[in-house]
């Protein structure tokens, strides 16, 4: 018999979404994880795929992918929302970014949705360098990033999860915006000290222009269509406007976000930056 009052992890099988499946499995709370690979499969390119992956869901996390600040994203998750209250969900817990323009409309269909919501809006993760995008340079000794001198307060992951587990879980963050960063303001050299410390390896942050990343990645094979709104969100969030610390993750709960120091060392330990 198929279980009941699912809750629907959309890009479960990723950085915040796999993190959030293991603190709801340990609730005891039944899951199922929405991505391509997931059974049923879902696909945000194919809208067809959705109404099977809701069926018995009441509550869902939404993980856009790429990025909820790229054309056209706030249409599809508008079109996801509406699908998923007619199927019956009675909760939404939206990631979004901190700072990003894009993502405001995304966060307006799931205020607008007519049932319970809460909104994780997230800085930088610590986990880019770790997991995402930035490992590979990590690994090859230079960061080239178009980060300048501006200071972010990158956020651990482990903390969002937390967050957007408890907001999934309990009833106590209905109608939150939990904006969360880390404790304490970095600029990217200073976040890549702190790794190449940690890891005991020798790396270097070269700042670049954003028409020098967009040219490397198009060097390197990245499509147009996902390096050019790349390029242009990461030159819109690191003007300076994100440079100071929120305050979600002692609001939500109740207890200070780790630093970046203790997500260097433990990530070092797990060898993944060799
Ligand atoms: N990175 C940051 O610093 C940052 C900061 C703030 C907000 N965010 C937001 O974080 C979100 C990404 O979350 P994340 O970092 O946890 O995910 P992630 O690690 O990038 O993993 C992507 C997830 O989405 C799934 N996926 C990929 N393509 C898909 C598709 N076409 N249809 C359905 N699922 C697909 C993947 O699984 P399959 O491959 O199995 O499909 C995987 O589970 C974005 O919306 C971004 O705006 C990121």
């Amino acid at each position: 018999m198929q279980k009941k009052n699912l809750t629907l992890i959309l890009g479960g099988t990723g950085k915040t979404g796999r993190r959030i499946v293991e603190r709801l499995e340990k609730r005891g709370i039944p899951v199922r994880i929405g991505s391509r690979s997931g059974q049923p499969p879902f696909d945000w390119d194919n809208p067809a795929t959705w109404p099977p992956v809701l069926q018995d869901v009441e509550t869902v996390y939404i993980a856009f992918y790429p990025d909820l600040a790229f054309p056209g994203a706030a249409a599809t998750i508008e079109t996801f929302v509406h699908t998923a209250v007619k199927s019956g969900v009675k909760r939404l817990v939206l990631l979004s970014g901190r700072g990003e323009e894009g993502a405001l409309l995304g966060e307006k269909a799931v205020r607008n949705s007519g049932v319970e919501w809460t909104i994780v809006r997230a800085s930088w993760f610590n986990q880019n360098f770790s997991e995402g995008f930035l490992l590979e340079p990590v690994m090859a000794g230079e960061v080239a990033f178009p980060g300048g001198q501006v200071a972010e307060p990158f956020i651990d992951v482990e903390d969002l999860a937390d967050v957007a587990a408890a907001a999934l879980a309990e009833d106590g963050h209905l109608g939150q915006v939990y904006e969360v960063t880390g404790p304490r303001l970095l600029t990217f050299a200073e976040a890549v000290q702190e790794i190449a410390k940690a890891a005991k390896r020798e790396i270097r942050y070269v700042p670049i222009s954003t028409e020098e990343y967009a040219k490397a990645m198009l060097e390197h094979g990245v499509p147009a269509e996902f390096a050019n709104p790349l390029t242009e969100l990461i030159a819109t969030v690191l003007d300076g406007r994100n440079a100071h610390l929120s305050d979600g993750v002692k609001r939500a709960l109740g207890r200070e976000p780790r630093d970046f120091a203790d997500f260097a060392r433990d990530a070092a330990a797990s060898a993944v930056w060799g």
